[in-house]
């Protein structure tokens, strides 16, 4: 399951909770006390998807870049404050007309779609990369050795090119050699085969590229 997985989900309530207060917008001020619940609860919702988009993110936030400016809590701030306003005439602290909330309201709506949207456009996709990125180097790390005896000179070159400055100091020739399995490089020409396979398995790219790979 992707990082981002849940924060989509939390997108889809979050919707679902829009297009209901959008619904009872449309009959306020007549809905006031059901329109006084439902933005009290996205208040709630807001501020708890705020809190687990930021927990998964931030572990992200260098790498984002300038995605990262734009889309964390920063604007979410605005939102708040507009939502703190909206609260504060459907209970009555501020008084004025039911009515004066519609305008703010709407754009609250659009400018949380919006973000939204954006997000799972441009910054989910992104973390989703790098989450990639750095799982196997963190899963493959320690692994067991990738590159086996019984594996050819040719076999090794193919996966991984640096292989051949190791071969190179081994005397070992990419071109003669090619066919030959390693172990066979033992009786062949009295290569100590063990400290190949530990320089080539040493070699930081060499496990990741082999790892995998069938062969
Ligand atoms: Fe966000
Ligand atoms: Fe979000």
């Amino acid at each position: 399951m992707g990082v981002t997985e849940g924060l989509k989900k939390d997108h889809e309530l979050l919707r679902l909770k829009l297009s209901f207060i959008e619904a009872a917008m449309e009959v306020a001020p007549e809905a006031q006390f059901a329109l006084r619940e439902m933005c009290f609860s996205l208040a709630r919702l807001l501020d708890g998807l705020i809190r687990r988009e930021q927990q998964v993110l931030a572990p992200y936030g260098g790498r984002l870049g300038a995605l990262r400016t734009s889309h964390l809590a920063e604007d979410h701030a605005d939102q708040r404050v507009t939502l703190r306003d909206v609260n504060a005439v459907l209970l009555g602290g501020i008084h004025a007309p039911v009515s004066t909330i519609v305008p703010p309201l709407a754009s609250l709506i659009k400018a949380l779609r919006e973000h939204m949207a954006e997000e799972e456009r441009e910054v989910f996709p992104a973390v989703e990369r790098f989450a990639g990125e750095d799982a196997p180097a963190e899963a493959l790390a320690p692994s067991a050795p990738a590159i086996t005896g019984a594996m050819t000179v040719n076999h090794v070159l193919k996966v991984h090119p640096r292989a051949r400055e190791i071969f190179r100091a081994f005397d070992i020739s990419c071109e003669s050699d090619g066919l030959h399995g390693l172990e066979e490089l033992y009786w062949r020409r009295g290569i100590d085969v063990s400290a190949l396979l530990k320089a080539l398995n040493e070699a930081p790219v060499v496990g990741h590229a082999m790892a995998g790979d069938a062969s």
